[in-house]
């Protein structure tokens, strides 16, 4: 074995952040993701010493020769199709979300020395929250009942790293956002946002922070543990209230649409998303750093002089997003996740049979 960490998913959101916090912390890192132009151009502002290896971890055999040829101390595995793509790709996201760490997993296992494994799975996996007949937060303990296809996959891959031989260690994340403002710049994201009970409950967590949990997890006293990875308590938020403060930010005030809110009265017309107990998470990995205001004032700082532009616009994009939102022109009194996710995307409901 030697002492590297292996990083799946390594140029997605939470890899980048991961990749670069493993080396802050001079840990040797392999970062490994698809072969494709994007990643190639990521790859050339890593900090220095990661090493890249490209594989694409549906093919079984590409994932035993990353792994033999490696041989890591440890693998942070994050990569992973997720909403709203996931929604039009199903195949290909069941390979990749449990198939590739079905391979990775025996892969790992054939190792001389296996290597701890870290997997990221989602608050996904509990399924639908009405806030209103759940007022208690998630723990790990509380009944898997996933709502759609990635809450299912997230469940199944879960079920093959606890049958795993390896240490293992799961951390299920919440809304995982970062202070970059371009990130929130993609209609697709917008669009999905926007078709969200606003007043469904989240907590969100920022990326550098989940990054912190995923680096802590490879040597924390936790195997066989599953965490709730959420920021602090300034992160439980209400739906309807995150991508309006993020854009009024960068500033955008008053520039989004408002949307509806969920049935009280219906349990399954509700997102994947609420409230968490993180606390042994934070026992375990100290990964809580960034409050929610704090990330609010760094978003700010971050737009800089685009603020005063995007603050002018405000009124035009209010006008433009509100014609494209998913319930413009209805006239139902409450959101329908499900089925706007079916009506832009596709079916979103798991496949028979799955957990
Ligand atoms: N972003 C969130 O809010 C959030 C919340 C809960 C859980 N998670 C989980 O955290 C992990 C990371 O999420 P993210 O937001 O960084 O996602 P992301 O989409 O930004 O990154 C996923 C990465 O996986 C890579 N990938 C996809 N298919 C692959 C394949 N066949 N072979 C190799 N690599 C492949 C992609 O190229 C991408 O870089 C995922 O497992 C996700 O389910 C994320």
């Amino acid at each position: 074995m030697t002492d590297a960490v292996l990083v799946t998913g390594a140029f997605g959101l939470v890899g980048s952040s991961t990749v670069k916090r493993l080396a802050a912390d001079g840990r040797r890192v392999v970062a490994t993701d698809l072969d494709i132009p994007a990643n190639r151009k990521a790859a050339e502002k890593l900090p220095p010493g990661v090493e890249v290896q490209y594989a694409d971890l549906t093919d079984p055999a590409a994932v035993d020769a990353l792994i033999a040829g490696i041989a890591p101390a440890a693998i942070i595995h994050l990569a992973a199709i997720i909403p709203p793509f996931i929604y039009t790709r199903r195949g290909l996201a069941e390979k990749v979300n449990v198939g590739a760490t079905a391979s990775l997993l025996t892969a790992a296992e054939k190792q001389p020395s296996p290597p701890r494994f870290v997997q990221a799975s989602s608050i996904a996996v509990y399924g639908a929250r009405n806030p209103h007949t759940h007022p208690d937060v998630l723990t790990a303990e509380t009944p898997l009942h996933p709502a759609d296809v990635y809450g299912a996959h997230k469940a199944a891959a879960e079920k093959l790293v606890r049958a795993s031989a390896l240490d293992w260690v799961i951390l299920r994340l919440g809304g995982v956002l970062t202070v970059d403002p371009a990130a929130y710049m993609k209609l697709d994201n917008l669009y999905f946002e926007g078709l969200l009970p606003t007043d469904g409950r989240l907590q969100t967590v920022d990326v550098r922070d989940v990054a912190r949990a995923f680096a802590a997890a490879i040597t924390a006293d936790a195997v066989g543990e599953t965490l709730l990875v959420g920021g602090d308590d300034t992160h439980r938020l209400i739906q309807g209230d995150v991508a309006p403060a993020m854009a009024a930010a960068m500033g955008l005030v008053g520039g989004l649409p408002t949307g509806l809110k969920g049935d009280p009265k219906s349990d399954g017309d509700w997102f994947n998303t609420d409230w968490m107990d993180t606390a042994r998470a934070q026992e375990v990995l100290h990964h809580q750093h960034h409050s929610w205001p704090e990330m609010l004032i760094e978003t700010a700082n971050k737009a800089g002089a685009r603020r005063h532009l995007l603050r002018i616009a405000a009124p035009v994009t209010k006008a433009i997003f509100t014609r494209r939102a998913a319930y413009y022109g209805r006239t139902e009194p409450y959101a329908d996740p499900w089925g706007a996710i079916a009506k832009k995307w596709a079916d979103p409901r798991p496949d028979e049979g799955t957990p």
